[in-house]
């Protein structure tokens, strides 16, 4: 039971004429001093029922309430300060993480519905930006926490790969690309096609035209046309592969907006039976006035489809494979506005189940203060940014611990892990800078530091050759362990919390503060000492790895046993 069940409890008993056993919790507080014991209960609001001084009550209710539970139950001034019996606590807490291990705080709120979460989701021929980093490393940690609490999480690689650009690009290639400049530099060689096709266009306005006629011509399934899109892409995902691989992120599906160009049609009767598409200058719009939203662009004049209508089909499509109990989609807040239309246009349709799609958005990634855009080729690379991190995490380890197994290893999950938990650490509709010194850091809230704080942890176990023994009756009582014993209980409920608001950054938070708990408890106390709590000591160290580990996994981290 939790603690402040447990004191409601033992108050209720006291006050059952007077209040509620939910009044009673509703009033619980958490004192903010640990001298102040780890619930209180104020007696204001007795106060009138009772005709009393406030203080005066909690004198009295101090003396009729059973404290059996409890170490001591005080009173100062109005308040009545309940101290946990540590023993009996610790041990509780201790023996439910040994006999469930990473299980903790497991939950089925899901029954194993599937979620399908769009994340990642880059354009082809451009390289995966920032945002498409922070996209990832989102969607891959909340599908773990919805897989933790019932879930079953699919992972969506919604790939921008179909729309006018691509017609752009195909005249670009035609006219000013090679072969081999393509095959030796995929993506900076299509950018600069890209970029170049609209410098040309500046100047020569009839080029944009030629554009979209090349892109009706990839709608028409020309055999030229799709082999060079075919090539383009797979050039792409090759290099997008490339990250993936060094994040250690996998998708269940690589379906992009061109998997959906022979369902739009579908999309577009559907929304003629229902007498929604109306006319407006020649293209076709549905009118969203009703939602107070601008009306959504099915089709342009020309005939061609839109990102919109490609997301109509994708939810669709969505709804009828996986019969849906949410469908996430993790893509920057500047996205807000499509995905309102997107559910507007779907409910119009008569889609209830358009209100279990949830859109998560999340803040820009700056850095030294400024914006990135691809257009402007201000693009930082983020291949070259992992590999800097690793870099960084390597120099540390040299310099910390030279003589190191798999110290190349190690580095890569220290520096990958760092910059995956420096974007997962704040919550995740902030804007934040990049700088990588930051972010490598081995002290501070980095993920280096927790992970190395898991490492730490589990030399002590080696050293002292510990295994928890499922049977025994582990509980400590002092002050230093009580605050990592209070976290640990803490821990489901965190969980749910995580899940709830869809928020990887409750799972790294805690992560940070279980790990500056342990620190100040490994300096401040001998764990090894030998005297009869030396084992109790060792259950504790040992939750502490089970708990970070888990919490490193959930964020996508990996906790190397040794750094
Ligand atoms: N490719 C888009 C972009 O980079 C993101 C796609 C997000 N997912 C979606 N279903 N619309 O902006």
């Amino acid at each position: 039971m939790k603690n402040k069940e447990v004191v409601a409890k033992a108050v209720f008993d006291v006050v059952k004429d007077d209040l509620t056993i939910e009044q009673v919790e509703q009033l619980l507080e958490n004192p903010k001093s640990a001298a102040h014991g780890d619930v209180a209960f104020p007696t204001f609001s007795l106060a009138k029922i009772y005709h009393k001084a406030p203080q005066q009550i909690a004198n009295d209710l101090a003396e009729k309430i059973d404290n059996t539970s409890f170490e001591k139950v005080e009173v100062v001034g109005p308040y009545l300060n309940f101290f946990m019996d540590k023993k009996k606590v610790s041990h509780e807490v201790l023996s439910t993480v040994i006999k469930q291990g990473e299980h903790y705080g497991d939950f089925n709120l899901g029954n194993n519905s599937n979620v399908p979460i769009d994340m990642s989701s880059p354009n082809i021929a451009k390289p995966i930006s920032m945002g498409h980093l922070r996209s990832t490393v989102i969607g891959n940690s909340i599908a773990f926490i919805l897989q933790k609490v019932g879930y079953n999480s699919i992972k969506i690689n919604h790939l921008g790969d179909w729309g006018t650009q691509f017609g752009k690009l195909i005249v670009a290639y035609k006219k000013w690309g090679t072969e081999e400049e393509v095959r030796n530099n995929p993506i900076s060689e299509l950018l600069r096609l890209y970029v170049e096709f609209h410098e040309k266009a500046e100047e020569d306005p009839s080029l944009e035209e030629d554009g979209r006629a090349a892109f009706r011509q990839l709608e028409n399934n020309d055999p030229e046309a799709i082999n060079l899109w075919q090539w383009f892409r797979s050039e792409s995902l090759n290099e997008f592969n490339k990250i993936y691989d060094m994040l250690g992120i996998t998708f269940d599906s690589y379906k992009g907006e061109a998997f959906y160009e022979d369902k739009m049609d579908e999309i577009v009767e559907l929304l003629e039976e229902k007498h929604l598409l109306k006319e407006d200058q020649g293209a076709e719009i549905v009118d969203l006035s009703a939602y107070d939203l601008n009306p959504a662009l099915i089709k342009k004049r020309d005939g061609g489809t839109l990102y919109i209508t490609r997301d109509m089909a994708a939810a669709l499509y969505r709804k009828r494979t996986y019969d849906f109990a949410k469908s996430l989609y993790v893509v920057g807040n500047e996205q807000s506005y499509h995905f309102k239309q997107l559910k507007a246009t779907l409910k119009e349709m008569g889609y209830d189940w358009s209100d279990d799609m949830i859109h998560i958005p999340f803040g820009l990634i700056t850095k030294d203060g400024k914006k990135l855009s691809t257009r402007k080729g201000q693009i930082v690379l983020l291949e070259e940014v992992l590999n800097d991190a690793i870099q960084s995490a390597q120099d540390q380890i040299a310099e910390k611990n030279p003589s190191l197994e798999n110290k190349e290893q190690v580095a890569k999950q220290v520096g990958v892990g760092a910059v995956i938990f420096h974007d997962l650490k704040t919550d995740r509709l902030n804007t934040f800078d990049f700088t990588l010194d930051e972010v490598v850091r081995f002290e501070g809230e980095t993920g280096p530091y927790v992970q190395y704080t898991y490492a730490r942890a589990m030399s002590i176990l080696r050293k002292a050759n510990f295994t928890p023994d499922k049977e025994k009756n582990y509980a400590l009582d002092d002050e230093g362990s009580w605050e990592i014993v209070k976290f640990v209980q803490d821990y489901p409920e965190m969980i749910l919390e995580a899940a709830d608001k869809y928020e990887p950054s409750v799972v790294a938070k805690h992560a940070i503060k279980l790990a500056q708990a342990f620190n100040k408890y490994y300096g401040n106390t001998r764990i090894l000492a030998e005297d009869e709590q030396q084992e109790a000591r060792l259950a504790l160290v040992y939750v502490v790895t089970v708990l970070l580990k888990e919490d490193l996994r959930l964020l996508g981290l990996q906790a190397p046993a040794r750094m």
